[in-house]
């Protein structure tokens, strides 16, 4: 399978930086400043790449939805084909509203509550992945009070050592808090399906994120293949329903100079899978069908030099895009407008924080206070991961889609901030 050439979603026209045909200024000047501005194209053709990286197999792609969140996204990518995986209500609420319907919602998480639970059961959706036997027996036991037999995965942790890009994304290895360890994983299967309320349908990992080389996702694809095989032969009656190998998501993009996944190696994965077992080959991507749709564009408030160092401060910071000080993420920025002049700064926020910064020590032309820069790559964990830290109204997000842009969330207001509160409570007296 070869690919095409790749339209990226941000190129200069007469030195203006654009997404697909509009120039970045154009919408900065409307909406202002931080601002997400997401490719629609850009979302359409990761998911068309991935999903021809399934062909041949028969398959089903989950987006999920934990990296982008956003109604308007959601509706581009459920309109190119995507399903979608949630990991909360929340999310299971959002997936609704922008038009998945249930049959396309599969529901995990590590930590469910009850009324998740029964929220995921009376959306009637097609799968609820449990990590522990505690959780199944919940399960079980929400759906016998309804009078409903749940559709569920188990997760398995493969307990394969992972290389990702920060330990706070590795979710696979021995010890991880994620999933059924594999040495329980048997007796798992075998006590949910013969659990009343269940049925047992697929069987799930998922390793980690940010992957470019995919052994140990393969070798991890293979450890459920085992297992589906020894259930199979063993305990025909705990596997009679599993239609299903969900192999999770984490397949990485290019935030500097990582190589690019290797979507051959998902290809090679997938066939050896469906021909082992002949299931349907699920995944879970998120970064992959988000993250190079977005950049986050903020305006150069201010210059100053500290100890030598020069210092461009933002009007987006940690709040905005948590990245950079969470896990000292790379994220390429450059100015919206061609700006000559080579210079090294620390691209920093406004928030009363040293480690609120974008980029440090990077090579930046010198731009000046006034200017607008684009922060690459920021489509995935970007919005979602952001906080009302330091009172700051969360940022505008715009999806454009040719010569088309608009607003898919607007700006937060100051009184989006107090929303809920009360400074006078209605006082409870215990007594
Ligand atoms: N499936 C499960 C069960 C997951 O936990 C995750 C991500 C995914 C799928 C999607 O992984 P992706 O394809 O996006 O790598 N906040 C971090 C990333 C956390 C990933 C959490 N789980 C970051 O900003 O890099």
């Amino acid at each position: 399978m070869g690919e095409g050439v790749l339209t990226p979603a941000f190129t200069r026209e007469g030195g203006v930086l654009q997404c697909e045909g509009v120039p970045l200024p154009i919408i900065a000047a409307s909406v202002g400043t931080p601002t997400y501005v997401y490719s629609a194209a850009s979302l359409r053709q990761q998911f068309e790449r991935i999903d021809a990286a399934l062909e041949g197999v028969p398959h089903r792609i989950h987006f999920a939805m934990k990296a982008n969140g956003s109604l308007g996204v959601l509706r581009t990518l459920r309109a190119a084909g995507a399903h979608v995986d949630c990991v909360s209500s929340g999310e299971l609420f959002r997936a609704r509203q922008a038009g998945f319907t249930p049959d396309e919602i599969i529901v995990g998480g590590v930590g469910k509550r009850a009324d998740e639970i029964e929220a995921a059961l009376d959306a009637r959706v097609a799968c609820i992945t449990a990590e522990s036997e505690a959780e199944l027996e919940l399960i079980a036991a929400l759906a016998r009070a309804r009078g409903v037999v749940a559709p569920v995965a188990i997760r398995v942790n493969p307990e394969v050592t992972v290389h990702a890009f920060h330990e706070y994304v590795k979710t696979g290895q021995v010890g991880d808090k994620f999933g059924i360890p594999l040495h329980r994983a048997f007796e798992a299967a075998c006590y949910a399906a013969g659990l009343d309320g269940l049925r047992l349908v697929a069987l799930q990992h998922h390793i980690g994120s940010l992957l470019t080389e995919l052994g140990p996702y393969g070798a991890a694809a293979d450890r459920l293949v085992t297992l589906l095989l020894r259930l199979r032969a063993e305990a025909p009656e705990a596997a009679r329903h599993i239609t299903t190998l969900d192999l999770g998501g984490g397949f990485g993009v290019t935030y500097g100079d990582e190589p690019p996944v290797d979507l051959a190696g998902l290809t090679t994965v997938a066939h050896r899978v469906h021909a082992a077992t002949g299931c349907i080959i699920a995944i879970e991507p998120g970064r992959f069908l988000v993250a190079e749709a977005g950049v986050l564009l903020t305006r150069v408030l201010y210059r100053k030099d500290s100890g030598g160092r020069a210092i461009v401060i933002a009007d987006a910071g940690m709040n905005d895009l948590v990245r950079p000080a969470l896990y000292n993420a790379h994220h390429r920025i450059e100015p919206v407008m061609a700006t000559v002049g080579a210079g090294q700064a620390d691209i920093v926020g406004p928030v009363c924080e040293s480690g609120d910064f974008l980029a440090r020590d990077r090579a930046l032309p010198d731009v000046p206070p006034g200017a607008l820069l684009a922060v690459h790559t920021a489509g995935a964990y970007g919005f979602v991961m952001s906080s009302n830290y330091n009172a700051r109204p969360r940022a505008a997000e715009v999806l454009v889609d040719g010569t088309r842009w608009g607003v898919i969330r607007t700006r937060e207001r100051h009184e989006d901030l107090v929303r809920g509160e009360r400074a006078d409570p209605d006082w409870s007296i215990v007594a």
